[in-house]
């Protein structure tokens, strides 16, 4: 069984998932970190495994905090403040491909990023220090391939016809308005195949704080590059957001055990670990 008192796996919680399925909670948590509060108190909770995941949601326990305004440096550093190992991130999309439709998931492995110079996205900022983390590779991909099967499994027997899609590229934009017609084209042109607000800087600041980061990305919408069909509304979004938010919780409580013990093994998170140890420039005199 999982040691019980480690908390390796620390899961964020995007649109509609503001919490796991059949877990005891046994505490919550508000570390104060150097870069503040984090959105929502922690939820530490027990599987039935005695297994223990770090529980917090990104827009706040109301969805009261817009993607712009996530405080991404108080969650990663709250998380890694807790011993967590591996985050296990959840993100509502809209879809840039035809073939991802609104209810599929995606496990991207590339990023293009729309929000750079807008939000605080190091925690060397300030310092008197420079340091450049690798970001060729944003997600880790040996836990996002570890993710596959295991994801797909759950939407084979419990996703009623939704589909997973790999190895695909998100754009993270600025919010809090959706893309226009001609930036949603765009996207496509540039080889972006979903669209979401949040990924970033929190996959950047997963990386400095050599955590093992995956993106579970859950579509609603096709955003606005259809030539006949409505832009993208709210109201579309939420309407796919329930389903969606009810098979994470699903995926999540499935996978939860296991990641537990891979991270405390360590072989999927081989590119995390010590991934900083190169990136401090030294001082010259
Ligand atoms: N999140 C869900 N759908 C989205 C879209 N179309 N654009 C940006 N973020 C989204």
């Amino acid at each position: 069984m999982a040691a019980e008192s480690k908390v390796l796996v620390g899961v964020i919680g995007g649109s509609g998932l503001y919490h796991l399925d059949n877990l005891t909670l046994i505490k919550q948590v508000t570390p104060e970190t150097p870069w503040g509060l984090p959105s929502s108190p922690i939820s530490i909770c027990a599987l039935p495994s005695g297994t223990q995941v770090a529980f917090i949601a990104r827009h706040g326990p109301g969805h009261a905090i817009s993607p712009s305004a996530v405080p991404a440096r108080a969650n990663i550093a709250a998380l890694k403040s807790l011993g967590v190992k591996a985050v296990l991130a959840f993100s509502a999309v809209g879809s840039l491909r035809e073939e991802i439709a609104p209810g599929d998931f995606v496990l991207p492995t590339q990023i293009i990023d729309r929000t750079k110079g807008i939000r605080p996205s190091s925690f060397f900022d300030g310092l008197s220090v420079v340091a450049h983390a690798t970001f060729g590779d944003p997600f880790s991909n040996k836990f996002v391939h570890w993710l596959e099967g295991r994801v797909g499994k759950v939407l084979e027997e419990h996703g009623q016809g939704k589909k997973l899609h790999t190895d695909k590229t998100i754009i993270c934009m600025e919010g809090p308005q959706f893309s226009t017609r001609a930036e949603s084209k765009m996207y496509r042109s540039w080889g972006a195949d979903i669209i979401n607000m949040s990924v970033l800087p929190e996959a950047k600041l997963a990386r400095e704080a050599e955590l093992g980061y995956a993106l579970i990305a859950t579509s609603t919408d096709y955003d606005s590059w259809r030539e006949h069909e409505d832009a993208v509304t709210s109201a579309d979004v939420f309407k796919v957001l329930q389903d969606n938010a009810a098979l994470s919780r699903t995926v999540a409580a499935t996978v939860i055990d296991e990641l537990h013990e891979a991270a405390e093994e360590g072989h999927i998170l081989t590119e995390a670990a010590g991934s900083m140890q190169f990136s401090i420039l030294p001082r010259s005199e």
